[in-house]
């Protein structure tokens, strides 16, 4: 099974697990989440009631394109689920978000969720977060260089996230630190700590304590919950 396919199996298998007619549902953003998000809009065709917020501009635009109804986050009390991709997920369900751009809003959307379910590819999963992927940080543009050495001082070397030759600038108006830790996170909740109050940071792609579950898809195409409860 390819990678796509692996991202579709575990984003169907997500969200034909998760969503109930009636429900308020976050649209997560990325390459897995995108299969979510069609799924969505085949259950909104089926005749499912569903009211959706999205974690980007882009996951906006293709809900909406499938039909599905999408309202601002204050629209809503809270979202009954969320169901969203990661790029990194250690044995105890802490994640690393946010090569996607979109870990703002994700952040934001999660915390409104009474559950946030990960959906992820076994490619995704790591004994120690921070040793595939590095820790997308979004900073104020204003002074972003003097933000660069205060994350710098953490151990890591950040890196101005870039597109077509100019900073990647997100939905928020920001740009994006990569921050590459050469043995990886030692302590997430140390680092998320101490880059949480460096003057510039507006937020960090360290999700812990946040997954209700994840998913996981094998190249064999079965799906499994990190919690150990059945599918
Ligand atoms: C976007 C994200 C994505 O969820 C994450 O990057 C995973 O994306 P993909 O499913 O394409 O690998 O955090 O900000």
């Amino acid at each position: 099974m390819d990678a796509a396919e692996m991202k579709k199996i575990v984003a169907e298998k997500a969200v034909d697990t998760f969503v109930k007619d009636g429900m308020n549902v976050g649209l997560g953003t990325g390459s897995t989440a995108y299969f979510a998000i069609k799924r969505i809009g085949e259950l909104v065709a089926q005749g499912y009631d569903l009211t959706c917020v999205a974690t980007s501009v882009q996951s906006e635009g293709l809900a909406r394109e499938c039909g599905v109804k999408v309202v601002d986050l204050d629209e809503v009390d809270k979202l009954d689920i969320t169901i969203d991709g990661a790029d990194e997920v250690d044995p105890d369900m802490q994640l690393v978000k946010g090569l996607g751009g979109a870990l703002l809003r994700e952040k934001i959307v999660a915390a409104a969720s009474v559950r946030e379910v990960i959906i992820v590819d076994e490619s995704k999963l790591v004994e120690k977060l921070g040793t595939k992927a590095p820790l997308p940080v979004e900073v104020l543009p204003f002074g972003h260089e003097h933000t660069r050495y205060a994350l710098q001082r953490q151990g890591c070397t950040p890196e101005l996230r870039m597109r077509d030759g100019k900073p990647f600038v997100t939905d928020g108006g920001n740009y994006i630190y990569d921050c590459r830790f050469p043995e990886g996170i030692a302590n997430p909740f140390f680092l998320e700590s101490r880059i949480d109050v460096i003057p510039g940071v507006v937020e960090n792609g360290l999700f812990l304590n946040t997954a209700f579950d994840v998913l996981v898809s094998r190249t064999d195409g079965t799906v499994y919950r990190m919690s150990g409860q059945d599918i």
